[in-house]
C-alpha cells in the first residue's frame, strides 16, 4: 500500500537528467514531457499533475552507463517514444559507434532479433533531424556515461559524468571509465538505477540477487530441500525484471505449484477454518485490506474519475486509501 508521498521535485529548470535507462527512466521522461492536458485524460494523481502544469522542464537526458545494445529499455517501449506528440527523441550518432565485441554481438548468426531492432530504432532516432527546443519539447539518449559528480549552489545546476568503454568481466560488458568527463547544465538529476530485493524475517536469502531462493515458487532452505509450506511469487522470487505480464504469469506458476502441494498431500492440512483464519488476521494487522476493501478504494477512485471525466482519481495517501477500504 502507498506510504504517504510528501517528496516534491523542482521542475522549476529547463533540462532534468535521469540517470539510467530502463523502462523506468523512459517513464519518468515520457511522464516529464508529455503535454498535461493529455496526461489529465490518465489517472495521473492530482498532485502530481497540478506540479507537472507549472513545469519548466523542456529537455529530459537519459543517460546509460553502458552502450546503446546494453540499455536496460526494452525494445517496444524504446518504439513507443516515437508516437510522442510534440516530442522529438534524439541520439547523437557519434554515441552509437559500437565497441568491437558490441559489434560482433550484434553481427552473430545467432544475434537476438530483439537486439538489432533495439540498436536499428536508435539509429532511425539518431538520423532525425531534431528542430529547436523552443518548437518541441525533447527527450536525449546519452550513452556510455556515469555520473562522477553533482554542482550547484543550495541545489542542483549541473552533472559532471565520465565516459565509459565496455570491458568484458566474468561473461558480461561493463563500464570502465575512461579520462575523458562532461558537463551538462541541469536543475534536477533523477536516479531511475533498478531495485534489489531485501531479505525476509525468518526466510533463506540469496543476497547477490536479492531473491528468495525458491524453485518455481517453492521456497529452497539451506540443505536444498523445500521449505514446508512457503511460497514465493514476483520480484523476490525471480529479480526485478519483467513488465506487468511476467508478474502474472509468475504468480500463477507459483499458485499452481502450491495447490498441486496441496492435493498430493504435501501440505499439511489446515486446521481451522476460513473463518477462524479470518479472525486470526484481523487479530495482527487491524488496517488489513481485503478483497472487498480493496473494490471499495477501486470504486471510491473510479467514481471520484467519473465526474472529471477521467479512468479514476488515485488516493494517494494511506490513510484515504484505508478510508475507502473500509466503505
Ligand atoms: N512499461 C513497462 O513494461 C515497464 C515500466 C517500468 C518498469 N518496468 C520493468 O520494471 C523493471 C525495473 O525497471 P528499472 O528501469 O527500474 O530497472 P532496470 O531495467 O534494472 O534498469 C536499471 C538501469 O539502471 C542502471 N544502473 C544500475 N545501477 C547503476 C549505477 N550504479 N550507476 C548507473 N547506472 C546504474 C542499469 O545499467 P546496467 O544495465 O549497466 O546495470 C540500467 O540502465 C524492469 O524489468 C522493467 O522492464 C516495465
Amino acid at each position: 500500500m502507498a506510504r504517504n508521498i510528501s517528496t516534491t521535485f523542482d521542475l522549476s529548470g529547463e533540462r532534468a537528467v535521469i540517470v539510467g535507462n530502463g523502462n523506468v527512466a523512459l517513464d519518468v521522461a515520457r511522464v516529464l514531457t508529455v503535454d498535461p492536458d493529455h496526461l489529465a485524460t490518465t489517472d495521473i494523481a492530482n498532485h502530481a499533475l497540478e506540479a507537472l502544469r507549472r513545469s519548466n522542464i523542456r529537455e529530459v537526458v537519459v543517460l546509460g552507463r553502458r552502450g546503446p545494445l546494453q540499455a536496460a529499455y526494452t525494445t517496444p517501449e524504446f518504439l513507443a517514444l516515437a508516437h510522442l506528440e510534440n516530442i522529438d527523441i534524439v541520439v547523437d550518432p557519434a554515441d552509437l559507434e559500437l565497441d568491437h565485441t558490441s559489434r560482433a554481438l550484434l553481427d552473430a548468426a545467432d544475434a537476438e532479433p530483439a537486439l538489432a531492432m533495439k540498436y536499428t530504432l536508435a539509429q532511425e532516432y539518431g538520423a532525425m533531424p531534431a528542430p529547436e527546443l523552443s518548437v518541441n519539447k525533447r527527450i536525449v539518449f546519452r550513452y556510455l556515461g556515469s555520473p562522477v559528480a553533482l554542482r550547484g549552489t543550495g541545489r542542483v545546476e549541473s552533472l559532471d559524468f565520465v565516459h565509459n568503454e565496455l570491458i568484458e568481466d566474468r561473461g558480461r560488458l561493463v563500464a570502465r571509465p575512461t579520462a575523458r568527463t562532461e558537463t551538462i547544465e541541469t536543475g534536477l538529476v533523477l536516479r531511475a538505477i533498478g531495485y534489489k530485493g531485501t531479505p525476509v524475517k525468518d526466510l533463506p536469502f540469496d543476497e547477490a540477487r536479492g531473491v528468495v531462493p525458491n524453485e518455481h515458487g517453492r521456497v529452497i532452505g539451506p540443505d536444498g530441500s523445500p521449505v514446508h509450506g512457503v511460497y514465493v511469487s514476483g520480484w523476490i522470487k525471480r529479480g526485478p525484471r519483467g513488465v506487468i505480464g511476467s508478474n502474472r504469469t509468475d504468480s500463477v506458476e507459483t499458485v499452481e505449484h502450491l495447490l498441486s502441494d496441496f492435493s498430493t498431500g504435501r501440505l499439511a492440512p489446515p486446521r481451522a477454518g476460513r473463518e477462524t483464519l479470518k479472525a486470526l488476521l484481523a487479530e495482527r494487522q487491524s488496517d488489513l485490506v481485503d478483497r472487498d476493501g480493496w473494490k471499495a478504494i477501486d470504486r471510491a477512485e473510479t467514481t471520484a474519475g467519473d465526474a472529471s471525466g477521467r479512468p479514476r482519481v488515485k488516493l494517494t495517501t494511506r490513510a484515504a486509501l484505508l478510508e475507502a477500504a473500509r466503505e
